[in-house]
């Protein structure tokens, strides 16, 4: 049976409120990446990198899912689904989707880079990690639960190995990324079915010629336009 592929990214949270990281104001223009999100020393800068995801996780609990979010939730419940996203935000569950491929990690899992214990944060723990040691092992690195760069994403595995076996009659969504980390144009090579690409706008890494659809607007204005295409290519399918 056909499906549908959505690849996500800071895009789609944006109307949300969560700051995307490349836009102007982003994240990376805010904090130095090398520092905050560098797998090879992140324990130098442990306290740094633990101040900075703490942010991040307060935001979340100010923010709620947007229509963009309920709508990937809605299809995945009409039409059989595969939904990755880079994000590392809880929204895309919030809004009702499950089994979502958190290709970078979550924002409320932590893990001990000795023992690899995870623990979850939840709403009520504020979601702040309070740098406490590890539980089972007492060290005190533990890690953020999300790939940071120069990471191996075990997830890229299922990513490849989705996006190499489509079938001509699959659709594929791609959502607010700039496709500066997951080569979009490279995962589309040699796709013949129909793929659409929601953005604000034209990004330079992703090349506009690999698509069917283009739409260049907010993703929480652009559901409309994503409906009238899911229906038509639903009756061709
Ligand atoms: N609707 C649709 N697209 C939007 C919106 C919006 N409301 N707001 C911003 N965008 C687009 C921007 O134009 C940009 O092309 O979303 C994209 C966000 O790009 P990035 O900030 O680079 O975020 P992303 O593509 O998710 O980054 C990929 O890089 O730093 C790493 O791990 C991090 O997962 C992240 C990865
Ligand atoms: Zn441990």
């Amino acid at each position: 049976m056909a499906k549908i592929v959505f690849l996500s990214g800071a895009g789609l949270s944006a109307p949300s409120g969560l700051s995307t990281f490349r836009d102007n104001d982003g994240l990376w223009d805010k904090y130095d990446l090398d520092i905050v999100c560098n797998y090879s020393n992140w324990r130098q800068n442990h306290h740094l990198v633990h101040e900075f995801y703490n942010i991040r996780r307060k935001e979340l609990l100010r923010v709620k899912p947007n229509a963009m979010h309920y709508k990937i939730a809605e299809i995945s419940k009409k039409y059989p689904v595969i939904n990755f996203t880079q994000n590392v935000d809880d929204l895309l569950e919030r809004a009702g989707c499950d089994d979502v491929y958190h290709l970078h990690g979550s924002l409320l899992k932590l893990h001990c880079h000795d023992c690899g214990d995870e623990t979850s944060l939840c709403l009520e723990d504020e979601l702040e990690y309070d740098f406490a040691p590890c539980q089972k092992c007492q060290s005190k690195f533990i890690k953020p639960s999300i790939i940071f760069f120069g990471e191996m994403a075990p997830l890229y595995e299922r990513l490849y190995e989705v996006f190499g076996s489509l079938d001509s009659d699959d659709l594929v969504v791609v959502i607010g990324t700039s496709g500066a980390v997951i080569n979009i144009s490279y995962l589309l090579r040699g796709f013949s079915g129909e793929s659409v690409l929601i953005n604000l706008e034209k990004c330079q890494y992703i090349k506009e010629k690999i698509f069917t659809h283009i739409i260049y607007d907010s993703c929480d204005k652009a559901i409309d336009k994503l409906d009238e295409i899911i229906k038509a290519w639903d009756k061709k399918a």
